[in-house]
C-alpha cells in the first residue's frame, strides 16, 4: 500500500462492514461508490493524522464506542460518534538502532524504515495488543 490519503480509511472502512453483511459465497457488491461519491456523501467525516501514513489496521470497538486505528509509526483511538473529534492518539516508532539497522540493509530510512502497525487485536477491557514491522526487525 502506498502513502494513502487519510481520507481513504472511510472507503476502506465501509467495505469492511459490507464484507460483513452478506453470506460467504462471493457476489457483487450491492453499492459500489467511488471515493468522489463518497466524499459528497451527506454527513460523510474524515480523519487525518499529521505526519503518518498507511492505515492498514482497523478494529472496531462498539462497546466504548472506539474505533482503533494502525498507522505509520502510531496507534489512534477515534470516536466512532464523530471521527473528526481530536483522535487519542499514541506515538510508536521503531528504536533509531533498528531504524539503522534497517538502512544499513538497503532500505529507505525515511520511508521504509519505520513501524507500520499492522495488526490490532482486543486483548481485554483495557488492553489491545498491537503488532507492528518494526522497521523489518
Ligand atoms: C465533529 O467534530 C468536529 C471536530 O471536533 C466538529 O467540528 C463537528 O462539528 C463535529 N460534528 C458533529 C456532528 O458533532
Ligand atoms: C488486561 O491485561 C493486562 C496485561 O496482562 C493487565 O495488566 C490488566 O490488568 C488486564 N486488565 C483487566 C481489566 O483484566
Amino acid at each position: 500500500m502506498g502513502r494513502a490519503e487519510a481520507a481513504a480509511m472511510i472507503p476502506g472502512l465501509a467495505l469492511l462492514w459490507a464484507a460483513g453483511l452478506g453470506d460467504a459465497t462471493p457476489s457483487l457488491p450491492r453499492l459500489r461508490l467511488s471515493f468522489q461519491e463518497l466524499q459528497a456523501w451527506h454527513g460523510l467525516r474524515t480523519f487525518r493524522l499529521e505526519r503518518t501514513c498507511c492505515y492498514e489496521a482497523l478494529l472496531v470497538d462498539e462497546e466504548r464506542g472506539r474505533l482503533f486505528v494502525g498507522a505509520e509509526n502510531h496507534v489512534a483511538s477515534l470516536s466512532l460518534d464523530n471521527i473528526s473529534k481530536r483522535a487519542k492518539k499514541l506515538a510508536w516508532p521503531a528504536p533509531v538502532e533498528w531504524r539503522e539497522e534497517c538502512n544499513w540493509a538497503g532500505k529507505d530510512i525515511g520511508t521504509e524504515c519505520m513501524n507500520f502497525v499492522k495488526l490490532l487485536h482486543a486483548y481485554n477491557h483495557t488492553h489491545l495488543l498491537a503488532c507492528g514491522t518494526g522497521a523489518f526487525h
